[in-house]
């Protein structure tokens, strides 16, 4: 027998039939994603932290008050993500008001969750922080840069055209820098007229000069979530952007999507995450580089120990890389975080190696372990087979053990992963 590209082709257009089934199944006719409801015990007791009869006392104090919407099973209310935001901003609990914390004057907050090894569990970990986020109250932009859009794909986002992915936002950045490079060199006074760098026109002619920053944000089904999507073009992206390199070797490549996210309102978000894919490439180091906080899920065996190991190394090298032979311009180098944390993932308290290896964690890395690890748990399995979360998935679906205990290991490394960036928010600086 003997195969070549055009049997790859022929096994993914089958392959293809059959997500679009799946989607047909798992979302609307319309192959649109939904948010569900939530009941009122889930907003009283595990989103906003109050009693339950406490909050619906409230709310029958105040009529004017969002009051959901009784389903089938009888008692219980149940609301739109929206309406539990209204609530958010309306309601006060013993004078304490149920807004997330956020400083005055600052922008967003911009954390990764990167790895180099591939399956550690970033786009779970993403997803999960990013919707535990939405029902904490923030407004929360995600960065998919993985091409393997995994993270588009589960926030409903299946063809998005690759302009509008952070290729888009590279490839403008490009043109842009080299324009200003260009006018700044005929401006400059010295009187040395530096050489023009050229773009060829097929570059300029791809349009992708005029894209406004707004287009490459596309909403999900959260009306708190936006995201900057991918989609699958993994090695295209990395050959153009060594070639867009090699065009004008001064472009600070790695500082494109920082300078994007820079010239966002600051006030237009609160928290930032990037899905990272599982390789150093010009779309990881965008990554690394746009981010305050490194978050490094690892799996809790040896050989991810081990590569998660390689990873910093890589990393540390690349970082020290980029820190030299660059114009400086208004970048910060050396590249400065305010925290680096590792977050172990698919842990079994019960299992005596994966003990022994957090506490290997711990003992190498000390603090800047993630105290709370992810557990392994089948709700993410199931969950997973309906494209969704933990928190998307409605808890009568599926055993109501499991789903507490899925959703109690994500809230818990949330809260920590919320207030890490709660303690390092105030070292950003100030906003004009
Ligand atoms: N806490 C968990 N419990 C059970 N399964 C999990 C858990 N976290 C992740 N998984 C499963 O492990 C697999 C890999 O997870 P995920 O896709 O999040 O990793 P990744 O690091 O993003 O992978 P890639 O490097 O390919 O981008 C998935 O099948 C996911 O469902
Ligand atoms: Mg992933």
């Amino acid at each position: 027998m003997s195969y070549t590209h055009e049997d790859l082709a022929e096994l993914q257009a089958k392959s293809l039939k059959m997500q679009g089934h799946i989607r047909r199944q798992t979302f609307s006719p319309e192959m649109e994603k939904s948010l569900r409801r939530f009941s009122s015990w889930e907003v009283s007791e595990l989103i906003f932290k109050v009693n339950q009869s406490t909050f619906r006392g409230r709310l029958a104090a105040d009529p004017s008050l969002p009051s959901g919407e009784v389903e089938e099973d009888g008692r219980q209310r149940w609301y739109t993500l929206d309406e539990i935001n209204e609530i958010r901003r309306r309601m006060k609990v013993n004078r304490r008001s149920l807004m997330p914390k956020r400083p005055a004057n600052k922008r967003a907050f911009r954390a990764a969750i990167a790895n180099f090894k591939g399956g550690a569990g970033k786009s779970t970990v993403a997803l999960h922080f990013a919707h535990a986020a939405a029902l904490d109250g923030y407004r929360v932009l995600v960065v998919d840069f993985d091409p393997q859009a995994t993270l588009s794909h589960s926030m409903g986002l299946n063809d998005v055209a690759e302009d509008y992915t952070v290729w888009g936002i590279m490839a403008r950045d490009l043109i842009r820098e080299t324009d200003r490079m260009n006018s700044a060199s005929v401006a400059a006074e010295s009187g040395v007229q530096l050489p023009t760098r050229k773009l060829p026109d097929s570059i300029r002619d791809m349009g992708l000069g005029e894209l406004r920053n707004t287009d490459f944000i596309k909403p999900t089904a959260w009306s708190a979530i936006d995201i900057v999507p991918s989609c699958a073009n993994a090695a295209f992206v990395e050959f153009a952007s060594a070639q867009y390199r090699h065009l004008n070797p001064e472009w600070s490549f790695f500082a494109a999507v920082s300078r994007y996210l820079d010239s966002i309102p600051a006030d237009a978000y609160d928290l930032v995450i990037f899905d990272c894919p599982p390789a150093i490439g010009y779309q990881s180091m965008n990554a690394v580089f746009a981010a305050d906080m490194l978050y490094i899920p690892s799996g809790p065996g040896y050989w991810e120990y081990d590569s998660t190991t390689s990873f910093i190394g890589q990393l540390a090298e690349a970082l020290e890389d980029l820190s030299h032979g660059f114009p400086a311009g208004n970048l910060k180098l050396p590249k400065v975080f305010t925290d680096i944390r590792f977050l172990m993932t698919r842990y079994e308290p019960g299992n005596d190696l994966h003990r022994a290896m957090f506490d290997a964690f711990r003992k190498v890395f000390e603090g800047h372990v993630a105290e709370h690890p992810i557990e392994m748990t089948r709700a993410v399995e199931q969950s997973g087979r309906f494209l969704s979360s933990v928190y998307e998935i409605d808890y009568r679906d599926m055993t109501r053990e499991t789903w507490r205990r899925a959703r109690a290991t994500f809230d818990q490394a949330y809260e920590e992963f919320r207030d890490t960036i709660l303690k390092a928010w105030d070292q950003l600086e100030d906003e004009a």
